[in-house]
């Protein structure tokens, strides 16, 4: 395949990391989880005590912070200075603090800047929220995925169910619906559908379907 940018973002638990990997593997691309770098961040602030809306201190702090996304035995892992965080930024506590970091103009103006030098060889998969329309706004395929946020809630907790973690499932819910509610509503770079975007409703697919998709948009654009 020709080595280009694949683009895709959606709301919260919408499917977007499994599918991406799926993508990502089967046309030997390089998957970057934009979403991780925003969490490696938020779990280094939480540790040193950085007030989330202390734009000035967070980009400080991100200015002196590494994130790397590196290919592990079989999964990919996130390290943060050269610490393995890979598991501790998906606690809830990083989740549902997340967005209140990424709303800063100056974190994202840093980030997207990482992101597009991640990307500069094409040949990737990147998903998060703003791939489509600030960090790879030329990608050759944008896809926006999305899923009621009933069926986004189920497959979170059956996630975490398989995980062995209780979780309750309406508290899920919640988290979700609050999440996408400041990422689409936050005034720099907002969870939002690029005009050329192809939105795909994942909802009654499976994730085989949803990759399928994908995969033909690629077909068709190279
Ligand atoms: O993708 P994931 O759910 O791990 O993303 C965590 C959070 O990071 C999002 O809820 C959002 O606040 C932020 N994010 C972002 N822009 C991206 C990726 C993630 O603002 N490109």
């Amino acid at each position: 395949t020709k080595q280009i940018a694949i683009a895709i973002d959606g709301p919260a638990a919408a499917g977007k990391s499994t599918v991406s990997k799926i993508v990502a593997k089967e046309l030997s691309f390089i998957y970057i989880d934009t979403g991780a770098m925003y969490r490696a961040l938020t779990y280094k602030a939480l540790r040193e005590q950085i007030s989330l809306t202390d734009e000035q201190k967070l980009s400080a702090l991100l200015a002196d912070t590494t994130i790397e996304l590196v290919q592990g035995k079989d999964q990919q892992r996130v390290l943060v200075d050269g610490t393995d965080v890979t598991e501790d930024i998906r606690s809830s506590t990083v989740t549902n603090q997340v967005s209140y970091i990424a709303k800063h103009s100056s974190v994202r103006k840093e980030m997207v800047k990482r992101q597009q030098k991640l990307a500069q060889k094409r040949g990737v998969v990147m998903d998060g929220r703003d791939i489509g329309t600030q960090v790879l706004p030329d990608a050759e395929v944008k896809i926006f995925l999305k899923a009621s946020v009933e069926e986004r809630a189920k497959r979170r907790y059956d996630e975490n169910v398989k995980k062995g973690f209780s979780s309750d499932f309406e508290k899920l819910k919640q988290e979700i619906e609050q999440r996408d509610q400041i990422d689409s509503k936050r005034e720099v770079a907002p969870l939002v559908k690029a005009d050329d975007a192809i939105e795909l409703d994942t909802t009654d697919l499976s994730i085989n379907e949803v990759a399928e998709s994908i995969l033909n948009e690629v077909k068709k654009a190279t």
